[in-house]
């Protein structure tokens, strides 16, 4: 049986029965066995750009006998994916700039698309603003701790919401509930904004203005 990291049982926990995924960036394929294996009338694409990882995705999807159900292809993001094959896609592990470039690249091949589900780690706000511009809103984010690392996951959906800067910064939904690891991430990064804050030269007032914004910023949402 497999068994998926914390970080990956979240991402799956957003994927339904009864849907056309692609898995851009799959690597070892784990994911995609899981949902093979768990999700009811599910068709699954598994993609990587790079041929040793999408290699180690086909011996165990091989493995698992699960040809049936999981296609793969090498793939720059969606270049070799059609529109018509997909209404959901996953994208784990990346960073924001790399996933918003592959969504943006092809965002005609968005069309049938419904779920866009993301876990990135670094600009999450970047990426929010950048999905959301692309016509879907979030349904659902949620935090998790994996290895000591506190890790978002966006579920996005077709549709439109207007967010202000904070909730683009925060997260609608992780705003909304605030809960323990959203207080933990959200106080280190604060501690280590005023640390920096300290840092700046006097000088560098541009800088420095930014800074105390953000720390202004966190300290608005009372954690
Ligand atoms: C850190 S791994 C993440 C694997 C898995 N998605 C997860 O979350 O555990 C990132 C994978 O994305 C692939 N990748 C990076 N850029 C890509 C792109 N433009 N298109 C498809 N795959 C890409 C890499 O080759 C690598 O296998």
């Amino acid at each position: 049986m497999i068994k998926l990291s914390k970080r990956l049982e979240v991402v799956a926990s957003y994927i339904n029965d009864n849907v056309k995924l692609v898995d851009i960036g799959c690597d070892h394929g784990l994911l995609d066995i899981y949902l093979a294996k768990n999700r009811k009338n599910i068709t699954i694409i598994a993609s990587d750009i790079n041929e040793n990882a999408l290699n180690n995705a086909i011996f165990n999807i091989k493995k698992y006998k699960l040809e049936n159900i999981i296609n793969y292809r090498i793939s720059n993001g969606l270049d070799n994916i059609l529109k018509e094959e997909i209404d959901t896609i996953v994208i784990s592990g990346m960073g924001a700039h790399t996933i918003v470039g592959i969504l943006y690249k092809n965002m005609k091949k968005l069309e049938y698309v419904k779920d866009i589900i993301i876990q990135s780690n670094n600009n999450i706000d970047f990426l929010r603003y950048k999905v959301t511009k692309l016509g879907y809103y979030i349904k659902d984010e949620k935090l998790v701790k994996d290895a000591d690392i506190i890790y978002t996951v966006i579920c996005f959906t077709k549709g439109r919401k207007y967010y202000s800067k904070k909730k683009l910064y925060f997260g609608p939904v992780l705003l909304n509930n605030k809960d323990d690891l959203f207080k933990e991430k959200y106080t280190n990064e604060l501690e280590k904004l005023k640390i920096l804050y300290k840092l700046i030269p006097k000088d560098h007032y541009h800088h420095r203005f930014k800074t105390y914004m953000k720390i202004r910023m966190y300290k608005s949402i009372n954690l």
